[in-house]
């Protein structure tokens, strides 16, 4: 596959297409020295971005949460969205929406430095292995932990809390598992380096309180697909100790979707009838006609 910056097409820069190759940053911008920025990651399905306007509305919120705000609207980012997506021809695919203080300004401070907003579109590759929707992939835990709402941008999709995800994700390869598993500051259960985590206990689903980490939109959308099902569903801190006592586990995410988990560290989990029934039930939405108001409004006209 070639380098991400050396294909052919466009990307949406600050307003206007540009030839792929060209859309491309000084040395000296803002958000690379100090981590000021904040992107989205988006699915295409059939041709159609799935919950657009929910990931647009986040990119706008993980700005603001960092102090600045995109020179764009929102019905501007998903109309270019759309546009992008039908001029590079993704039918399933991925799209990678981006905001940054750029090259005007230098130095700590944030105020002075301009936003730049760009939107990718690419096929989507696999996340993990072809068959580890059915297998279930493996998570160790992390030493590496999310950090309290008062030493981050929590709630933000920010480039720098990628850090955390990272290293993480590095060591766990190292290590030789699939993904890491991250507790929170306190030590409770948080979520893995790019996907929410539900727990399985006797057909009820447990999932960790976001209170330090990105509820996504992926888990909200699992929840309520979990209501239409009638499964039972607690939110609530989860201890590291508790993980021996459930049967089932998976990850949701816009890329993992409803990615199945055999294990964390010695804990073992079955690939559950609740597992496959939130995953056939994700997949059956992501490609409906009716994906509510949202990807409705995705639909070219
Ligand atoms: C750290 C992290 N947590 C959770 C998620 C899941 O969010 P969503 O379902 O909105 O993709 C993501 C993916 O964006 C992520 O990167």
């Amino acid at each position: 596959m070639p380098a991400l910056d050396d294909r052919d097409g466009v990307i949406w820069l600050d307003g206007a297409f540009v030839p792929w190759r060209d859309a491309r940053l000084h040395v000296l911008t803002h958000g690379l020295h100090y981590g000021g920025g904040v992107f989205e990651g988006e699915r295409v399905y059939d041709g159609r971005v799935f919950k657009l306007t929910e990931h647009t509305e986040r990119l706008h919120a993980s700005a603001r949460e960092l102090g600045f705000a995109i020179p764009f609207s929102v019905a501007e980012l998903d109309e270019a969205t759309r546009a992008l997506v039908q001029r590079q021809g993704i039918v399933n695919g991925y799209v990678r929406p981006v905001a940054w203080r750029g090259s005007e300004h230098i130095g700590v401070a944030g105020a002075g430095a301009f936003v730049h907003v760009a939107l990718a579109t690419w096929e989507w590759p696999h996340v993990f292995a072809a068959d580890a929707k059915e297998r279930g992939i493996r998570l160790g835990t992390s030493r590496w932990r999310r950090p309290a709402p008062d030493t981050a941008p929590v709630r933000a999709k920010a480039a720098s809390l990628y850090n955390i995800c990272t290293l993480a994700r590095d060591a766990a390869d190292r290590d030789g598992f699939d993904d890491a598993l991250l507790l929170d500051y306190r030590g409770h259960v948080a979520e893995a380096t790019g996907a929410n985590l539900f727990l399985v206990a006797g057909g009820t689903l447990h999932t960790p309180t976001a209170d330090c980490f990105l509820a996504g939109i992926t888990r909200q959308t699992v929840l309520d697909l979990a209501g239409d099902l009638g499964i039972p569903v607690v939110e609530r801190h989860i201890a590291p100790e508790e993980l021996g006592r459930f049967d089932e586990c998976f990850l949701t995410g816009t890329a993992y979707e409803v990615q199945p988990v055999r294990s964390i560290d010695a804990h073992e989990y079955r690939v559950g009838r609740t597992t496959t029934a939130l995953a056939e039930a994700y997949a059956r939405l992501v490609r409906s006609a009716d994906r509510g108001a949202a990807a409705r409004a995705a639909v070219s006209p």
